[in-house]
């Protein structure tokens, strides 16, 4: 069972931007998308790119390397080799979900 960490505060990711946080040793790119937020592995599963870098479309990051893409969605996992966090909002805190 995973726990929920604090990661940034909702003011530190504008709409439509990103950034990368570490927790517990691992890069994750945090995105807000219109207002939600997504994290998903800050290394490309491709050649280790930084994802939080990319662009988002259509819910889909591309990777800023070679153009790899990647859905946001945790409800969308598919099996591409990247590692995507649940993330909740607590007053303006943002939290994923990282192994216990
Ligand atoms: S490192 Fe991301 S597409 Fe190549």
């Amino acid at each position: 069972m995973g726990k929920f960490v604090a990661v940034a505060k909702v003011q530190d990711i504008p709409d439509d931007e990103s950034i990368c946080v570490r927790v517990e040793g691992e890069h994750i790119a945090i995105f807000n998308v219109h207002g939600k937020y997504y994290a998903i592995s800050d290394m490309c599963a491709h050649a280790g790119g930084p994802i939080s870098q990319g662009w988002v479309s259509d819910m889909r990051v591309t990777c800023p390397w070679h153009g790899w893409q990647f859905e946001l969605d945790p409800e969308h996992d598919p099996e591409d080799g990247m590692r995507r966090y649940p993330v909740k909002v607590e007053g303006d805190d943002i939290l994923i979900e990282v192994d216990g």
